[in-house]
């Protein structure tokens, strides 16, 4: 009786252990519940498409390098739609379970913290469509070929992953397309292999760590431009063959622009640039990492912005030192990407056309939110984004009250401490994720000031503060 009672505690004890070491479901982004996962840190992601255009389907084969962060009895991965043929850990294939966006692993025996493993999935179909009214999450198709374009959460939609850019990773990818298309991803083309039945397979390493929505596929009939930049920067750009002479002129400020944001920001932290045009309309850009994005609009039509295109071009290129190398802590820190890539737009301007030009910008978009009918909203403040909805992330005040932030920082603290401040924090948190208040440490620490009533003011109340020093 005794012996039995004590076996009976044995294995409930060691059945509650198993069961307290399943990894989160979610990150812990309030902005977002159910975004990515926890108990493990990916290393690299290896993944393997096989694209069918006419069926729109893809092929796939995923290979994730893991570590785990604490005991393992269960882990989950974001992974949405799609038909999966197998599963493996380490080559042995394991259970799984599936719910919504959830992918459930279930190792067949307890992974332990710190060891390193490796996750195999087998998948093919079609990549559901976006969940997102606002902007494409994913996976899109359209006529003449197809894009990626994943932020915030939209990677899912087209692989398994840990969908959050608290864990970076390096990647992988490679893309068999039937000619005549090209495939173009993040970082540098290692390796193209031509196949009897007239497809071609093209491989792409990108060395850096990676948030998984910068991670981006283009199909498209694209011609490749490259060349090395006065300081050896490979710049490769993709442009729709029936465009390229044009959007050639288009991107051609591309080196300066680059050489420029170096004496600003900080060195370029990647090892490869380029842009490539989808063929294909779009109302955004997106600054994928070390190959941003465009519609074809940038080339065919001037943006009805004030500094016509290249405003948008100096944006996506300022993402790839404020949003990319630097990525946010969480979602409600979106304006340390969208403020500071606007302005890049602004720095452009003064830059090229002058501090009264510049100025006239700040002015607008001062009066422009600065009306009663505008919904003001704290831009770095807990609580949803404007109107309670998460799809408002995107919204004016991230881009255009987070440039006149900066802009005011600026003016309160002179432009030598203010150039300071972005090149540290560029430094500091390169290659990582940075919170508002990491940003607020290092302006106060270089500055020699205390900023904290500022930043409250900027950031956190809804009134938006004057900026005296431009008698706004
Ligand atoms: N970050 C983009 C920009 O440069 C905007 C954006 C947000 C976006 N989500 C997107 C673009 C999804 C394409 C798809 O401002
Ligand atoms: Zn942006």
């Amino acid at each position: 009786m005794r012996k039995v009672s004590l076996w009976l505690m044995i294995m409930l004890c060691g059945s509650l252990i198993w069961a307290q070491s399943e990894g989160s479901d979610e990150i812990g982004d309030d902005f977002y519940p159910g975004i990515g996962n926890g108990g493990y840190d990916v290393q690299h992601y290896d993944l393997d498409l096989e694209v069918d255009l006419s069926r729109g389907s893809i092929n796939a084969v995923a290979q994730i390098g893991i570590i785990a962060t604490q005991d393992l009895s269960a882990f989950n991965l974001d992974f949405n739609g799609f038909t999966i043929e197998s599963v493996r850990i380490d080559g042995v294939e394991v259970d799984y379970r599936r719910a919504q966006a959830e992918l459930t692993l279930i190792p067949n025996e307890l992974i332990e913290s710190e060891q390193t493993f490796e996750v195999t999935i087998a998948y093919q179909g079609i990549p559901p469509n976006s969940q997102n009214p606002t902007f494409a999450e994913g996976w899109v198709q359209y006529r003449r070929g197809i894009y990626v374009a994943s932020e915030p959460a939209g990677a899912r939609n087209w692989y398994p992953v840990n969908d959050h850019p608290l864990d970076k990773a390096t990647y992988t990818i490679k893309i068999t397309v039937p000619e005549p298309y090209v495939a173009a991803s993040n970082g540098l083309l290692v390796d193209t292999q031509d196949h009897e039945n007239d497809t071609r397979s093209y491989v792409w390493e990108n060395f850096e760590p990676t948030a998984s929505y910068l991670v981006t596929v283009q199909i498209a009939e694209f011609e490749m431009q490259s060349y090395y930049t006065e300081d050896g920067l490979l710049i490769r750009n993709f442009f729709p063959v029936d465009i390229a002479e044009d959007a050639e002129i288009t991107f051609s400020q591309t080196d300066e622009m680059i050489a420029y944001f170096e004496t600003v920001f900080g060195p370029y932290p990647f090892e490869v640039y380029g842009a490539v045009v989808v063929n294909t309309s779009l109302s955004f850009a997106l600054e994928t990492q070390t190959l941003s994005m465009f519609g074809r609009d940038i080339v065919v039509e001037q943006s009805g912005r004030r500094t016509g295109n290249q405003g948008i071009i100096a944006h996506e290129l300022t993402h790839q030192w404020f949003g990319n190398s630097i990525s946010p802590a969480t979602w409600r820190d979106i304006w340390l990407n969208e403020g500071f890539a606007t302005y890049g737009e602004l720095l452009w301007v003064e830059h090229t056309l002058g501090v009264s030009d510049r100025d006239e910008m700040i002015s607008n978009w001062y009066a422009s939110l600065n009306t009663p009918d505008f919904i003001q909203s704290p831009i770095a403040a807990p609580g949803l984004p404007p109107g309670n909805e998460i799809y408002n992330l995107f919204n004016a005040s991230v881009y255009l009250r987070g440039a006149l932030t900066l802009h005011a920082l600026r003016l309160n603290v002179g432009d030598a401490a203010f150039f300071r401040i972005l090149r540290t924090y560029a430094a500091r948190y390169a290659y990582g994720n940075a919170t508002t208040e990491d940003f607020i440490q290092v302006a106060q620490e270089i500055s020699g000031m205390n900023l904290q009533s500022f930043f409250q003011g900027w950031l956190y109340e809804k009134k938006l503060p004057p900026i005296p020093q431009m008698g706004l």
